[in-house]
């Protein structure tokens, strides 16, 4: 039972002529020569009511009402007067004739209305007010809807819901973590899960089989649009099932999640190799609704001088690349020279480039810094590669390979953007085949690309021979330019992960320390096994079309990882800090004694 027979936003035209009563917050009131209007919401929408003179008492009443105060209200379902019909609102043929009410309670004036943009640092603080927002709550339904589709898939297919620790050892998962002192072990922390990477790993071993989990993951990095220190996985491992399995089940529940949340029919998902996404989109999360492309020209200079383009063209590690704006002409001199600033921020020290005027009529046809630098075969070959016509611009992007890839991948994206480039269609697609390793060319070291429990798709001894060109056994899942999931099939035997743990510079004293309990694992019994884990804030961000993962999470923190509703983190009384034994090392005067 409930106070209330029907939800605001679902007091429709059939149910004119019938009483009912409704509750919700005052979202807007009128008054019209006489007459009050109050639209009244609830979490499923607006619905207009009217309060009469003639009515003295109710009349008084919402006289009285302000904006979000609480109402219970009842009255009849009436049309509307022609011409006072609102189309654009679900209840928008009819309005409720009060015949009795309820103010519930009063709210002071909010800090700010629903339909300004409010600074994101006064919505966080009030972020109940927030919530109450159409769009906000659409999100949190919409989340809700996922989370339960993902459920009820995975129920289907067999799969196991399994909780794992919140309070546990560090994870590789490359982040810093967080870490909680513990009482009883002094001068010992448990730190938060970046993953349950090893859990589930563990989980295989046990059996199980085919895990899932909804869960809360936790790490300490710069944070960004689709970044929050605190977020959420959809994380799962299977057994007994290879890469190639793993990718068509996931695929599956993807396009199932799509059709059931948001009624869209996803396309099979096209592969691309890292290399590919790497070469044509200098990225591996390559937005595949622009059209433009990368173009390597390295081999073109050949009796070049110019030595911003020869010397990476010549360097095994470099890249000299080139990347066709269709019309780019147009681009004034301001446009690129802020071009060039933004490609800069990616670590790029110049970004030369071509005005093509008349492909027929060589270097003469050409507006360009750097066309006296180059020769004829240089200029023609550029010219043919790119494909590029009258009236169309080519950017240059010659440095390290990592630099290129980065400054004229996003400089891709963001021509894209500008240029009204980018597809409506969604764009899902998978990157496989990642190197094993990422070599640190300052620190002349190898990372893993993924996390050390990735298989390498070799042997033990190909491996150690060959570490830089490796591939591995991982898979990300990218949805329009957004990695929303990666994983991978594990290693399953000690001597593998022992090799891998050497060519990471992790000492055997670390990986026992840092991962005894998994080595020890291997040696029980452990089947072969692998996964993936989705970002759950992320898919919702992107099927929601917002711009931040805050909008999909109820309370976020802040760019700094702060929480301005409950002002956490906050301090600590002397005496939990004493029990800890904890001493600060700055400690603010007002707080601690
Ligand atoms: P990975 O580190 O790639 O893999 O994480 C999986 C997915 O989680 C999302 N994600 C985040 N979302 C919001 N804020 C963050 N700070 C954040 N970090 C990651 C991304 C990413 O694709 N244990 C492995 C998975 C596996 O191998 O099975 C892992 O955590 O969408
Ligand atoms: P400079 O020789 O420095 O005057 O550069 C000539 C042109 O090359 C300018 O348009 C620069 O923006 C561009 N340029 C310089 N360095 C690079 C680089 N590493 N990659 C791409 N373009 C560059």
């Amino acid at each position: 039972m409930s106070m209330r027979t029907h939800y605001c936003g679902q007091v429709t035209v059939e149910l004119v002529g019938s009483e009912v009563t409704v509750t919700g917050w005052v979202h807007r009131r009128r008054d019209h020569g006489g007459v009050i209007f109050i639209d009244l919401r609830d979490r499923e929408g607006l619905v207009q009511l009217v309060f009469n003179p003639d009515n003295k008492e109710v009349f008084a009443q919402a006289e009285s009402c302000r904006s979000e105060f609480v109402l219970k209200a009842t009255g009849k379902v009436t049309p509307r007067l022609e011409g006072t019909v609102n189309p654009n609102m679900k209840t928008g043929e009819v309005e409720v004739i009060i015949t009795e009410m309820e103010i519930l309670n009063e709210s002071k004036t909010p800090p700010f209305h629903h339909d300004e943009n409010a600074n994101e640092d006064i919505r966080l603080k009030y972020r109940y007010i927030d919530l109450r927002r159409e769009n906000m709550q659409k999100n949190l339904i919409l989340r809700h809807k996922v989370t339960r589709a993902m459920r009820g898939y995975l129920d289907n297919d067999g799969f196991i819901d399994i909780e794992t620790p919140m309070l546990t050892k560090a994870t590789p998962e490359g982040a810093r973590d967080y870490v909680v002192p513990s009482r009883t072990h002094q001068n010992k922390f448990f730190a938060l899960p970046q993953s349950p990477q090893l859990f589930k790993q563990l989980l295989m071993m046990s059996g199980f089989d085919r895990y899932y989990q909804i869960v809360k993951c936790f790490r300490d990095e710069d944070l960004r649009a689709d970044r929050q220190p605190e977020f959420t996985q959809l994380d799962i491992e299977t057994s007994f099932m290879d890469e190639e399995d793993i990718i068509s089940t996931m695929e599956a529940m993807t396009k199932h999640l799509f059709k059931e949340a948001i009624d869209v029919d996803l396309p099979d998902f096209p592969r691309m190799t890292y290399a590919e996404a790497m070469r044509r989109y200098g990225s591996d999360k390559p937005d595949l609704r622009i059209p433009l492309e990368l173009v390597d020209i390295d081999d073109l200079m050949d009796g070049v001088e110019f030595k911003v383009f020869a010397g990476p063209a010549k360097d095994p590690r470099g890249r000299l690349a080139a990347l066709l704006v269709p019309g780019g002409n147009d681009l004034t001199r301001k446009n690129i020279d802020e071009y060039t600033k933004f490609v800069a921020r990616y670590g790029a020290k110049g970004l030369a480039y071509i005005k093509v005027n008349d492909v027929t009529a060589g270097a003469e046809g050409l507006q360009s810094p750097i066309v006296k630098f180059l020769n004829e075969s240089a200029i023609k070959g550029i010219l043919e590669r790119t494909g590029a016509k009258d009236g169309d611009l080519i950017f240059f992007g010659a440095d390290k390979a990592s630099v290129v890839s980065d400054a004229l991948g996003a400089l891709r994206v963001q021509l894209g953007h500008d240029r009204g480039l980018v597809s409506k269609e969604w764009a899902p697609m998978w990157v496989i085949d990642f190197p094993m390793f990422d070599y640190d060319e300052k620190e002349d070291r190898y990372n893993a690309l993924h996390h050390p429990f990735t298989a390498p798709r070799t042997t033990v001894e190909e491996l150690k021979a060959n570490p830089e060109y490796t591939v591995s056994r991982a898979y990300d899942i990218v949805l329009n330019g957004t990695e929303v999931g990666g994983g991978s099939v594990r290693i399953h035997d000690q001597g593998m992960q022992k090799a891998v743990f050497d060519l990471l510079g992790i000492s055997e004293e670390e990986a026992r320390e840092k991962f005894g309990f998994l080595l020890d694992a291997l040696q029980y019994g452990c089947p072969p096994h692998g996964g993936i884990a989705f970002g759950l804030d992320r898919l919702v961000m992107l099927m929601t079309g917002s711009s931040s993962i805050r909008d999909v999470i109820a309370f976020p923190k802040t760019q700094t990882a702060a929480c301005p509703l409950t002002d956490a983190p906050g301090d600590v009384p002397a005496k939990q800090l004493k029990e800890l034994g904890i001493r600060l090392r700055n400690p603010n005067p007002e707080t601690t004694a």
